[in-house]
């Protein structure tokens, strides 16, 4: 396994190497079980595996989240190692955005509603980091968990709109034993607090398993406050229910139709969000 740690140093590798089939998993570190799936992922369709290492400030509205975020560096690595990623590329902020202010999109207002609505630009700072990795990387496809569902269809959007001849797979979230989604983030959770995050998702199921087509979402999104708000130190942030492509919030449940349920929910201080397809 090779560690870049420089973009220069990537061209450099570019330059002096045959082109070959190339995924990339862009990450933030603080890797888990489910970016190792999008490693493995890209590992079975490739002939060149790379991941990124970058926490990138632009897209962090919020300063301490950023400076909590878990960093994790030397684990990361002896974990790619073990599957056998081929490049991992660690790049530094100030070399990654030397010469670089962004990329503007039209967003279609996607960077406004649910995250972006309680996180104002963070939506500009993934598109403006991960277009700067393609541009680096040049990679042939591209890996991102369904987790970060939202973040998925923007970077679909965004691949579209600027024509990168890059395909986007979407991989399938994973979940701790308790059901609670993986996430870089959990690393800042306590045991109970994990436990008790677990409930994030037990609530999704029941919603699953009980809503009905022809039932008005927001009783459902209000049952979905209710129970999150029994569980200390558990807070309901926001919950919807939208079309899965457009993202277009639903007003109605539908026969024969799916919505997703999009959620986000604080622990103590730590901001969780995850998903769940229903079909009606
Ligand atoms: O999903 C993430 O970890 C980040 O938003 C990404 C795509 C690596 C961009 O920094």
């Amino acid at each position: 396994m090779r560690i870049i740690s420089s973009v220069d140093e990537y061209k450099e590798f570019l330059s002096s190497s045959d082109k070959k089939q190339t995924g990339f998993v862009p990450t933030m570190g603080a890797l888990h079980q489910g970016h190792l799936s999008l490693v493995r992922k890209s590992l079975s369709e490739n002939d060149l595996t790379v991941v990124s290492i970058f926490v990138n400030p632009k897209q962090f509205n919020d300063k301490n989240d950023f400076e909590k975020y878990p960093r994790t560096l030397e684990k990361d690595l002896e974990l790619l190692k073990n599957e056998k990623c081929d490049i991992v590329f660690v790049p530094q902020t100030d070399d990654i955005y030397n010469n670089y202010t962004g990329i503007k999109i039209d967003f279609k207002e996607l960077d406004k509603i649910y995250e972006g609505k309680f996180r104002p630009g963070h939506f500009q700072g993934v598109v403006d980091i991960v277009y700067r990795l393609f541009e680096i990387v040049k990679p042939d496809k591209a890996y991102f968990g369904e987790k970060d569902f939202q973040q998925l269809a923007i970077i679909k959007l965004m691949v579209k709109q600027t024509n990168l001849p890059i395909i986007i797979v979407p991989c399938e979230i994973v979940r701790e034993k308790s059901g609670l989604a993986m996430s870089s983030r959990n690393e800042r959770l306590t045991a109970e607090q994990r436990e008790i995050a677990s409930f994030i998702y037990k609530t999704m199921l029941i919603i699953k398993e009980n809503a009905k087509s022809g039932d008005n979402p927001q009783t459902w999104i209000n049952f979905f406050q209710t129970e999150i708000n029994k569980h200390t130190p558990l807070k309901y942030e926001y919950a919807t229910f939208c079309e899965p492509n457009t993202l277009n919030s639903v007003s109605v449940f539908e026969k024969n139709k799916g919505v997703q349920l999009c959620v986000a929910v604080w622990c103590d201080e730590v901001r969780l969000i995850d998903n769940l397809f229903l079909q009606f």
